[in-house]
């Protein structure tokens, strides 16, 4: 940990800057790489608009939003890879387009250098097909914004050292996020496999008539939402007690939608152009409805944020 000083972080939209500024708060100094000088703006303003929502905000005071500009560099050259311990790439999400950026990166940076990925879908063991060192790689999914949101879901394929996961959740930590270890790889990785299964449930009651969208929200944010802020879902398991919940598994889980693929109600809506805020009309018809969605996705992160700053 001592040796560690410089890092790097491929992609200039959504994800990258949010990424470096991880790092960049915890005192390292990181290079965020786009492909040319179109990305490298962008890569600047966005990473201002992050720096700019932490000041505003509270989190970050003025002094120290100064000094990002000393620690964070963009970039277009991927030789500046050359000098850093560790590469996060946050570049689209295609497959053949992140090989071929390892393929890249392998001549250029140390040997010791870890390689992580982003990515939301794709799995470790096919991104690191191809590398000459895959013992070096692995997945380290961050949330959005990942400025705020402190997961990481950290998740290597039969090929990475017990060491490089060991590194990179010792990072993690001290740029102050909470990653999470996987013990094998799977599709969609933790969150989204439950956000999914989740949502499946909800759509499928939409679809059958039970409900509306509407009550969907009202039901989950008078619920379990907001105790599910403080309180871990499986710690609410123990809470009830397992003979309970083995009866409703018994009478209810026959029952719950097991669609397999996209669900006839999405597909509807896509069909009818309905593709939610973006068009004006999905779930819900924007036109008349108040927009707090930004607002509100990242108030309980910012609270706690601002808990510990
Ligand atoms: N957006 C999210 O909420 C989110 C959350 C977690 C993980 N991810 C993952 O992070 C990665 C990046 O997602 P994003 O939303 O920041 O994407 P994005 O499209 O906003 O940004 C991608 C960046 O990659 C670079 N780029 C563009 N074309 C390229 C090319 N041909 N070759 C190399 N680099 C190129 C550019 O700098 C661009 O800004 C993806 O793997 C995605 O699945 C996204």
């Amino acid at each position: 940990m001592e040796e560690l000083k410089k890092f790097m972080v491929l992609g200039t939209g959504n994800m990258g800057p949010g990424i470096a500024l991880q790092f960049a708060r915890a005192g390292y100094e990181v290079w965020i790489w786009g492909p040319d000088e179109k990305y490298r703006q962008e890569g600047i303003s966005h990473f201002a608009e992050n720096v700019g929502d932490l000041v505003r905000e509270g989190i970050m005071d003025p002094g120290e939003a100064a000094m990002m500009g000393a620690r964070v560099k963009v970039t277009t050259s991927l030789e500046m890879a050359a000098g850093v311990q560790m590469v996060v790439e946050a570049i689209p999400e295609e497959l053949e387009l992140k090989q071929e950026m390892y393929r890249r990166l392998e001549e250029l940076c140390p040997e010791d250098c870890i390689i992580a990925s982003n990515t939301s879908t794709l799995l470790p063991a096919a991104l690191s097909e191809g590398m000459q060192h895959p013992e070096r790689f692995l997945v380290a999914h961050f949330w959005n914004p990942a400025y705020l949101a402190p997961l990481v879901e950290v998740c290597g394929s039969k090929h990475t050292l017990p060491g490089v996961k060991d590194a990179v959740m010792a990072i993690l930590r001290k740029i102050g996020n909470e990653p999470v270890l996987m013990k094998k790889e799977i599709q969609g990785y933790i969150g989204n496999r439950i956000m999914h299964a989740m949502n499946r449930e909800a759509l499928a009651l939409i679809g059958a008539g039970v409900c509306s969208a509407a009550d969907i929200d009202r039901v989950v944010l008078g619920s379990f939402g907001p105790r599910f802020a403080h309180l871990g879902p499986m710690e609410y398991l123990d809470f009830s007690g397992m003979d309970l919940i083995r009866n409703i598994q018994s009478y209810l889980y026959g029952d719950l939608d097991h669609t397999p693929g996209v669900l006839p109600v999405v597909e509807k809506l896509v069909a009818e152009g309905k593709l939610g805020l973006k068009s004006g009309q999905g779930l819900f018809d924007w036109s008349k409805k108040e927009n707090r969605i930004r607002e509100n996705r990242d108030k309980e992160f910012i609270r706690r944020r601002k808990e510990v700053s």
